[in-house]
């Protein structure tokens, strides 16, 4: 009944890292080139849950925009916006956390981990909203597919819960159930300096992550200094069970390389990590040195990134509008 459609976005609350590429970027590109109508969308709105200095925050998002244009993003193919231009995103959250329930953000493991060691009541109610908000993203658009690194899983599925307890509620069936697309090597790309955090571009530590705006020296040097353990790479992708750092650095070759897990394993059995980590750093600066090259080209020329971004806008409220129209009236606004 739905047609498919794909919707994911991106905060523009800081430089965009190797994970945000692997587990984001690099599949919506890749979605784009199969066909599938694609929406893109530099999420603001939710980057200012947490405080922005507003001209960094312009400047990220125009940076932003270069990033998925610069990955392989074509703003004739997709549609590629900012979310605080098209005002039905805010319109659906509201309606959206009328829906949600407090128990299901309460259950919610990222608003835990984004304030861990920090005074959570001291958090912004946006924080705490933040899903609810990214339910609205979604279903402003009716999409039925999010490709998204398995951070957003539990996100994910609360957007299913609201969609589903609005039918519920207004006896309708007017929401689709989305599904994760979470596929692939490294959808989860951990810190290079602690192997049970996510790699992040809200981590304090720049030598935790790999920014895309990162020359090849600086590559090369984060890599080299990543924490493994003593031993060699094992035999057999088993051999990377409890060995968060080692398993990170082979999810990360594999998923820059297109192959398996278990290709790399086989290619590098016994090699250790001194001749294994030069050879990541060649691939990780093959693959993202140009990605860099042409975010800089775009870079020098704001007001056509902005231009894009505007007909993008455009686009997306044409979609956006008749279905927030169509849901006020089934609320019966
Ligand atoms: P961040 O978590 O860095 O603030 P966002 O919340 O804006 O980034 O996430 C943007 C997209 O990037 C999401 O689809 C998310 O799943 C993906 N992503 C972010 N960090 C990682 C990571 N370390 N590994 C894989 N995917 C990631
Ligand atoms: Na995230």
């Amino acid at each position: 009944r739905f047609t498919p459609r794909i919707f994911s976005g991106i905060q523009p609350s800081g430089g965009l890292t190797l994970g945000n590429y692997l587990g984001a970027l690099k599949r919506f590109v890749e979605k784009q080139d199969e066909g599938i109508e694609t929406i893109y969308c530099l999420v603001d709105m939710h980057a200012i849950t947490v405080w922005q200095d507003p001209e960094r925050l312009r400047q990220q998002t125009r940076e932003g925009a270069a990033a998925f244009i610069a990955a392989g993003i074509d703003p004739a193919r997709s549609i590629l916006f900012n979310q605080s231009q098209v005002s039905a995103h805010a319109e659906l959250a509201w309606i959206f956390n009328c829906v949600a329930r407090l128990g299901w953000m309460n259950r919610m493991t990222q608003f835990k981990d984004k304030t861990a060691g920090k005074n959570a009541e001291a958090a912004s109610l946006g924080l705490y909203a933040y899903p609810s908000l990214m339910a609205a993203d979604i279903m402003a658009y009716h999409a039925t597919m999010v490709p998204v690194g398995e951070d957003q899983k539990q996100h994910l599925e609360l957007t299913r819960d609201i969609a589903i307890k609005f039918n519920n509620d207004y006896g309708v069936d007017f929401f689709p159930v989305v599904e994760p697309l979470i596929e692939g090597a490294a959808t989860r790309v951990m810190s290079l300096r602690d192997g049970t955090k996510k790699m992040s571009k809200s981590d304090p530590s720049d030598q935790s992550r790999i920014n895309l705006t990162d020359d090849a020296d600086m590559i090369a040097a984060k890599i080299r200094k990543a924490k493994t353990d003593p031993e060699p790479l094992p035999g057999s992708v088993d051999g990377l069970r409890d060995r968060p750092e080692a398993k990170n650095l082979v999810n990360i070759y594999a998923a820059l390389s297109g192959q398996t897990v278990a290709e790399v394993i086989a290619e590098n059995a016994g090699a250790q990590f001194g001749s294994f980590k030069p050879k990541l750093a060649d691939l990780a600066v093959a693959k993202l040195s140009p990605i860099t090259v042409e975010m800089n080209r775009l870079m020098k020329d704001p007001a056509e990134i902005d231009r894009i971004l505007g007909n993008g806008a455009d686009r997306a409220e044409a979609i956006a509008r008749p279905i927030l129209e169509r849901t006020k009236d089934i609320v019966g606004m």
